[in-house]
Parts: C-alpha cells; structure tokens; sequence
C-alpha cells in the first residue's frame, strides 16, 4: 500500500495522469481483468443518481468513500460505481487523482474505455479530452478554438489517503479529509487489509460487522462457541455514531480466542458504528495487547456494497511479534470474513424472493437498528439534497421502531 498525505479538494477539483489497473479483490490480490468488481456494473446501463429513500445508503452522499486501492490507480482509467454512480479515476500530471463522471457528453460513450493523455481523459470514440475538472478541453474534429463550446461532465473531489483512493460525494465541498484508520502505521502496530465484495446492502453488512450474536452461528467454534454466557452492553451515544461496549465479557473457546487473546487479562471489547458506513470493533486487554477491526463500507448499489476491512492490532508492547501472529492470524480472520460474505449472499438471495426485506428487531440487536436511526436523521438533516425522497413506511423502516434501546442504558444479552 502506498502512502500519500491526505490532501482534500474543493468540490470542483479531482486529479491527474497516470495508470491504472484492475480492480483487486480479496481472492485476486494481484487484479487480473476477471477481478474486477466493476466490470459488469460500470458497463452496464447506468443508474444514474435515482430519487432514494431516506434509510438509504445511497442517499448519504456528503461524506467520503473508498474507490480503489492507491496501487491500483495506474497509468490507464479505472471504472467505479459508487454510491449508484458509474465514475471513472485517473491520475493527473502530478500523480494525484481525479474523479469524473463515466460517461462522454459527446455520445455517452464510458470514459474508462478511453486512455490518460497529458493529465486528461481522452474519449475512446472521436477524442474529445476532459481535465480533472470536468472540463472539456479538445474536440479534435473542430476547427477553431473559438468555436469550441464550453462543455462540462461532472467531477468529483478526490484525495489519496492511507493506501486508498477516495471520492467525495456531496453538493458542497469537504469539511476535511477522510477519517483515519485507528493506529494504522503507528510504530509497535501491524495491520493487514482485507477486501471484500458482498453482494448485500451497506445496511447488511455494517450490522453483520457489529452483531454478535450471529458469530455463535456463523463461527462457530471459530470465534464463539455454542456455550453462549450473560453479558451486559452498555449503549451510547458518539458524536458521529452509536457505540456498544460490553463489561463482563470472559474469552470463548474458539480458535480466535485460543490463538490472539491472553488467558485471565481482563478484555473490554467495544462496538462502533461511524456515519456513514464504517464499523469499528475493538477488543483489548490491559495497555498491552489490542485488536481493531474497521470496515470502510462503500455502497455500490442498494445490494452491493465493497468493505474494506483493515484489521489493526499490538500483539506485545513493542509489537515485535507483530509478522509472526500476522502469519496465522491473516488466514483466520479471511476465512472468518468469507463465512460472513456467504451468510449474506444467502440473506440478500432469500429476501428477494419476497421482494423486499421485513424485518423484526428485538433489544438483542443492539446497532442495526441504530444505524438506520442516524442514517434517516442525516438525510432529514439535509432536505436540499434532492436525491432523498420522503420517508416511508415499510420495508426496513418498521426496524427503526422497535428494538431501539435508548443511549446510556444497558442490555443485557446472551452469546
Ligand atoms: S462519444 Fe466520446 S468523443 Fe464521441
Ligand atoms: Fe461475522
């Protein structure tokens, strides 16, 4: 992963020249053209930014998300969807990136189809050439310059920031750059990252990533086992989330817990979820031994979503065996990772055969419901967006009514 300073630009700038390559997936490290996740969704018809409901992701449009990885952003463009929208990076002459719309204004041709000249995107089909800003700077069968008409695609502001390429979204420019992973780089710390592509919902996924029940279920005898015990959640309030922290947890038997967690320290593991769509889960013991699991979730469309999981841990004070517990602990924490991909590829499958989802919420389900709380909030928050629709009943509004335990109180559960 390479690492830039993060530099955020103002809303009508986006970046330079460069290559590109395909897009990584967690089983392809190395991106070949099979692995791109964009391939049928950025050539297919476009969506386009459609009216969404007030608890979609999609909707939440004034923050920054993660497009790609820094290493694949090369010399050629790149073809994205996020947030519903089919966008196309590349790099300006400088080497920072930029972000447009992926479509020629000509005849609508994907501008990702086309290559990176001089710090511009040049179209595939007749040549026309769009700077970083949107700008259209050459129509090579025009004669005369002054005849030339001004015409613009849209851009995004775009930034490079802890190995990842980032796109901003919203209608005003950034009010800062993208929030940091915890502790990634910090001398005596080891991180590693895993990408996945899940064919489910940002709502899905972040609730997966901070739901412990399902983990008795789902990985079983991996990370928790069926001898579930009492515990208690205390639940608040964050400035920019909702967070879970339980008090009393005693260690599993499983292999995650055998492998990484010391026997007898006290562990206060904590579960937070950060608008727009991260999670964050913390698991330590003492001032010595700390593990953080966050998810960058960026909605693709409303069932898909990309999650970037940078897990980031202090084995020993020092973090000297920091490359060794990263030798066992990266394979277990892909395999528990792809048991959560399948348990959704089958949730999402299962709902569409009634269309949509209707879900009930108990106590026990301590952030999902929170979630979609703050995620309606912002998109009250910002009624000029005119990609939000009114809010409606049904679907998963209903989860918004019940199971909702007030912050500063607590739940007790069992897993
Ligand atoms: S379609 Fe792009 S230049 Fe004609
Ligand atoms: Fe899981």
């Amino acid at each position: 992963m390479s690492s830039s300073p993060p530099s955020f630009p103002g809303a009508a700038r986006a970046s330079g020249p460069g290559s590109s390559e395909r897009a990584n997936l967690d089983a392809n490290p190395d991106g070949s053209p099979d692995a791109n996740p964009d391939a049928r969704t950025t050539f297919s018809a476009a969506p386009g930014p459609a009216a969404r409901r007030t608890d979609s992701p999609l909707a939440l449009r004034a923050y920054w998300y993660i497009a790609a990885r820094s290493r694949e952003l090369r010399r050629k463009p790149l073809p994205r969807t996020l947030l519903g929208e089919p966008i196309v990076l590349f790099r300006r002459d400088d080497g920072s990136p930029a972000a447009l719309e992926d479509r020629c204004a000509h005849r609508n041709l994907a501008l990702a189809r086309g290559c990176v000249r001089r710090g511009t995107l040049e179209c595939a089909y007749h040549g026309w050439r769009y700077d970083a800003a949107g700008r259209c700077v050459d129509i090579p069968a025009l004669v005369g310059e002054a005849d030339r008409p001004d015409i613009r695609i849209r851009s995004y502001p775009a930034c490079e920031a802890d190995g990842f390429i980032w796109v901003y979204f919203g209608a005003e420019p950034p009010a800062g750059p993208p929030r940091p992973f915890p502790h990634h780089r910090e001398p005596g710390w080891m991180s590693f990252l895993l990408v996945n592509r899940f064919e489910a919902g940002a709502y899905a996924c972040l609730e997966n990533f901070l739901d412990c029940p399902h983990t008795v279920y789902v990985h079983t005898g991996w990370f928790r086992s069926k001898r579930a015990r009492e515990l208690r959640a205390k639940l608040r309030d964050l400035p920019d989330g909702y967070e879970a922290e339980f008090v009393d947890e005693r260690n599993a038997q499983s292999v995650v817990s055998r492998l990484l967690f010391p026997r007898g320290s006290r562990l206060i593991h904590t579960d937070r979820f950060l608008m727009p769509t991260t999670s964050r889960v913390d698991y330590r013991f003492g001032d010595q031994r700390h593990y953080v699991i966050t998810s960058q979730c960026t909605p693709v469309t409303e069932t898909e979503t990309m999650v970037y999981t940078m897990v980031t841990f202090r084995f020993d004070r020092r973090g000297l065996l920091g490359p060794f517990v990263r030798l066992y602990f990266e394979p277990i924490a892909r395999h528990i990772i792809r048991q959560d991909v399948a348990i959704l590829r089958a949730q999402s499958m299962d709902i569409r055969r009634f269309g949509s989802p209707r879900f009930r919420s108990t106590a026990a389900d301590l952030l999902g419901p929170q979630i979609l709380r703050l995620w309606r909030a912002e998109n009250h928050r910002r009624p000029t967006d005119p990609s939000v629709t009114a809010p409606r009943l049904g679907g998963t509004d209903r989860t918004t009514a019940e199971g909702t335990a007030p912050s500063g109180t607590e739940v007790i559960l069992r897993f």
